[in-house]
């Protein structure tokens, strides 16, 4: 199958089909402590956060989606002007078709057509660097979009799961891709796809020297179960396993804990299943600098500009809502807001030896 093929076809199950939520993100294990008196008006609430050099007016990223057909690029040309006009930062999907069709490269360039100031993020994935992308390509898909970063996706579970798939991923490719950074001149961030970043993970990563981290953890789209999908319309072998597996992954907000405990100074973006505004906040309290989402952005795009703009303007009411009533006046303070952590979030931090006390200090101190 063609590489636009199955970007439709990926496309057209996240918007039709039941692959949302197999698992919790846990975030609702999360509870940002009411304040009666937050000493604030709505008005002073600021929800400015700093990305890639550029100030946001709300702490969030569009993360990377699509792109390599016309009317994807109608897609990425929707959210790039909202995005714009909202001042969110936005990620393209993976640009590896357009490295090799250069005629569908158009579907991505839209976006900085619309949107000429947004912090935009190209996107490669790390099993091209194993099979052999280097600084050409990566300088290519940064340039196609005038980029200001480029997200390098770690999708192993997916590729396992795909009925064409096999995941290759040696140290060496992060040798590889520490090379290229040098090279670069803009940022990479590393970002999964929905089954999270694990304290080795993420340590492994800084030792790389990456520090920039999209956790995109369980709890939202499911690519297990998107690749489940596909396997049981062609009668694949792998449906099975893949329908056993659809859960598999970290939490978002075990990742987000995970990620920011083995290194405390690295920039986090809270991502997979976020949905709300108050999802946006807890994450920034647990201890993203940002959160991102995706699924719900294409399935508000394809109904058009407004429909799209005004989810945003949902999402910052929300997230304005939760911050005032955890007397958080900005993000800086929305980080160090009082929260309680229970139920099953909490387990999982005992059995992986986070004990919360040390975890609080380290989200308060980062
Ligand atoms: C339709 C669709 C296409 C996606 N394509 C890509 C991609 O090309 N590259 C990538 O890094 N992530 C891709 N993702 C993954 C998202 O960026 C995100 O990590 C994941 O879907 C979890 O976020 P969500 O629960 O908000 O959807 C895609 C997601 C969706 C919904």
């Amino acid at each position: 199958m063609s590489l636009i093929n199955r970007k439709l076809e990926h496309v057209e199950i996240c918007l039709y089909e039941d692959v949302q939520g197999v698992i919790s993100t846990l975030l609702e294990d999360v509870t940002l402590v009411h304040q009666a008196m937050p000493r604030l008006s709505l008005r002073d609430v600021d929800t400015r956060a700093v990305f890639l050099g550029k100030t946001l007016t709300l702490p969030l990223m569009v993360t990377g989606m699509t792109g390599g057909h016309p009317e994807l690029g109608k897609v990425n040309g929707i959210i790039a002007q909202v995005v714009e006009e909202i001042g969110i930062a936005m990620g393209v999907g993976s640009q590896r078709v357009a490295i090799e069709r250069p005629e569908t490269a158009e579907s991505f360039r839209i976006t900085r057509k619309m949107a000429p100031t947004a912090p935009l993020i190209a996107n490669l994935g790390l099993p091209q660097v194993t099979r052999g992308y280097g600084i050409k390509q990566f300088k290519d898909a940064v340039q196609m979009i005038e980029a200001d970063a480029i997200a390098v996706h770690l999708n192993p579970a997916q590729e396992l799961f795909q009925p064409e798939g096999e995941p290759e991923y040696p140290l060496s490719a992060l040798e590889t891709l520490r090379d290229i950074s040098r090279e670069l001149n803009v940022p990479i961030i590393i970002k999964e796809s929905g089954t999270g970043i694990s304290i080795e993970t993420a340590r492994l990563l800084s030792e790389y020297g990456f520090k920039t981290l999209d956790v995109s953890g369980q709890g939202g789209t499911s690519w297990i179960a998107v690749e489940m999908v596909r396997n049981k319309r062609k009668g694949n072998w792998k449906y099975r396993s893949s329908q056993l597996f659809a859960g598999w992954g970290i939490p978002t907000a075990a990742s987000i804990i995970e990620a920011r405990y083995a290194v405390p100074d690295s920039y986090i973006i809270g991502s997979g299943g976020i949905r709300t505004g108050l999802d946006v906040a807890k994450s920034i309290a647990l201890g993203a600098n940002i959160a991102g989402m995706a699924n719900p952005v294409l399935f508000n795009a394809v109904k058009g500009k407004t429909q799209l703009k005004s989810f945003f303007e949902e999402i910052g009411f929300q997230l304005k809502a939760a911050m005032l009533l955890s007397g958080s006046k900005d993000i800086g303070s929305l980080r160090k807001a009082p929260l309680v952590i229970w139920g099953k979030l909490r387990e999982w931090m005992e059995s992986r030896g986070l004990t919360l006390s040390v975890y609080e200090s380290i989200r308060k101190g980062a």
